[in-house]
């Protein structure tokens, strides 16, 4: 498989994903780029079980993106790693993304019902939704956090 992630500069720099910030609006800002082009953007934190539901309603805008947008990263969350293979195989790998971010490290109590940085605690989850996330064809990476009780 061929990976952005070994084409890049070294240090390389990139945008962190933000909840009601990095939307596709915000990435097209020439003053971000003016000021420190990141050489990644991530997209916000889309919802795989959401999206599995009801569809692009329940993801708002997140994973919207232009073809020129070049290496852009989806990043995804949920507990249910079918979920996860569902919105990445049929969905991000179609839109054209470059790679694929497994968000584990949210604190947000209202991610931690059924995710986010509960997948910490449960190593098999977690297990199950990379290799969920790999059929999808493209580079994974995780974000998570050094334990728990750091959250
Ligand atoms: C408004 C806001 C929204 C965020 N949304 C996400 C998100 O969708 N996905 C994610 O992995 N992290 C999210 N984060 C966490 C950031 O990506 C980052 O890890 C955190 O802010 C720590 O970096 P800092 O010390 O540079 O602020 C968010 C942070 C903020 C402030």
């Amino acid at each position: 498989m061929t990976s952005f992630w070994n084409d890049l500069p070294q240090p390389f720099f990139i945008l962190a994903p933000m909840e009601a910030v990095t939307d596709v609006v915000f990435r097209h800002v020439d003053k971000l780029k003016q000021a420190g082009a990141p050489d990644i953007f991530f997209t916000e934190f889309a919802n795989a079980t959401g999206w599995v539901h009801a569809g692009d309603k329940a993801i708002a805008g997140r994973l919207i993106k232009t073809d020129d947008e070049h290496p852009l990263v989806a990043q995804i969350w949920g507990g249910e790693p079918g979920d996860m293979e569902a919105i990445l195989s049929l969905h991000c790998a179609e839109l054209g993304f470059d790679g694929i971010d497994i968000n584990m490290g949210c604190p947000a109590k209202s991610a931690i019902k059924s995710g986010g940085a509960a997948l910490i605690r449960r190593p098999d989850i977690a297990v199950a939704a990379i290799a969920a996330a790999k059929t999808a064809g493209l580079p994974v990476s995780v974000k998570t956090r050094l334990g728990y009780t750091y959250c």
